[in-house]
């Protein structure tokens, strides 16, 4: 799997990528949305989990790099979610703080939405957005994405209200 947009590719995490995860995961401010930073075991099973998503969907958070440079300046992908009692697409994002506010997280989630509809014939995606995390929200927007509902999420013992946004496959034809 290899995604391109004009600044960024993005491809499957591997182990070479604990470094840079750990930038972003260990990071207390980026991790606000989870309820703060992750600690080594979570960083790690939070990498499993990737790679265990791309054997058995054949996608998942995928790593972006810069095509300038090749560093790994976040995450950003597709997974399976079940979400206001329904099975279906969501794309994620997180970076790293240090590339914040330069449209990357907006580029590459939106290169995702695409890869959902064209190649995983997907109607609709979703994001679901702690109610608190108006930086994700405004992606969710910028992605043409809509508010759908609303819902509590149970995570590391906290009750989490969330929006549930999403943007339908544009019809074909005119
Ligand atoms: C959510 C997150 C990825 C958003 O990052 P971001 O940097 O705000 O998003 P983008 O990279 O798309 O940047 C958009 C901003 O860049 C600006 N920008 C600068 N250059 C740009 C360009 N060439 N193209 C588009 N936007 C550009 C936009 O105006 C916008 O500014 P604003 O944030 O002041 O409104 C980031 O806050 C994050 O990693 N958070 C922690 C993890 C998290 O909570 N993830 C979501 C879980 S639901």
């Amino acid at each position: 799997m290899r995604l391109e947009t004009p600044r960024l590719q993005l491809r499957e995490l591997n182990e070479g990528d604990l470094p840079a995860l750990r930038a972003i995961l260990q990071d207390e401010q980026t991790m606000t949305a989870y309820e703060g930073a992750f600690d080594e075991p979570m960083v790690r099973g939070w990498l499993q989990r990737m790679r265990e998503r791309y054997r058995e969907d054949g996608f998942g958070l995928w790593a972006v790099e810069l095509s300038d440079t090749g560093e790994m300046i976040g995450q950003c992908g597709l997974t399976r979610q079940r979400i206001l009692g329904a099975d279906v697409i969501e794309v994620g994002y997180l970076f790293n703080r240090a590339h914040w506010h330069r449209g990357y997280a907006v580029e590459a989630a939106t290169a995702c939405r695409e890869y959902a509809f064209d190649q995983l014939a997907a109607e609709r995606v979703w994001a679901q957005v702690r109610d608190t995390n108006l930086a994700s929200m405004n992606v969710a927007i910028r992605l043409g994405m809509t508010v759908r509902g609303r819902f509590v999420k149970h995570y590391r013992g906290v009750e989490m209200p969330h929006l549930a946004f999403a943007v339908d496959r544009p019809r074909s034809g005119c």
